[in-house]
């Protein structure tokens, strides 16, 4: 069944370059309310454990300095099947082939700085949200 609630980051790229309010304009005329939101970063250490399912991946190395190299927004967004619209929402994984007017075809440099994270399940929905949410700093 699917649950109305995803979790996004917006990454240190998209934070960098000044996309922050465009996202989230985004974000919001896409339908989802935001009911958490902090401006914070990953060290080494919390990037290399969000990140910790792609551990044997060749990438991973390089995306825990990526993702720890600068302030971060996270969130949790509801909406009527939230992990899958938001998907859409943000487009494919490598910039190149999302779909134009995602937030990924306007904003990400690359397949690593991608601009934007999306749960990719309701299940990692929850375990991500409570990874930067207490559940007093949510509505
Ligand atoms: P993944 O879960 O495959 O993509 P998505 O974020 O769209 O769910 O990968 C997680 C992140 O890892 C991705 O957003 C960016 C990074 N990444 C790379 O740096 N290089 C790669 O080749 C891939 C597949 C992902």
């Amino acid at each position: 069944m699917a649950t109305n609630r995803t979790f996004t980051m917006i990454k240190p790229d998209a934070v960098k370059n000044g996309h922050t309010g465009a996202i989230l304009n985004d974000i919001i005329k896409g339908g989802f309310k935001i009911v958490a939101m902090k401006y914070t970063s990953l060290t080494k250490e919390t990037a290399g454990a969000f990140y910790a399912v792609h551990k044997e991946r060749g990438f991973y190395g390089e995306l825990v300095d990526f993702m720890s190299s600068g302030p971060i927004v996270a969130a949790i967004l509801e909406k009527d099947n939230a992990v899958e619209d938001f998907r859409k929402l943000i487009g494919a994984t490598d910039p190149k082939k999302a779909e134009v007017g995602t937030i990924r075809n306007k904003y990400a440099e690359s397949i690593e700085a991608n601009a934007v994270h999306g749960s990719d399940s309701d299940e990692n929905a929850e375990i991500e949200g409570n990874f930067y949410f207490s559940a007093l700093e949510r509505f």
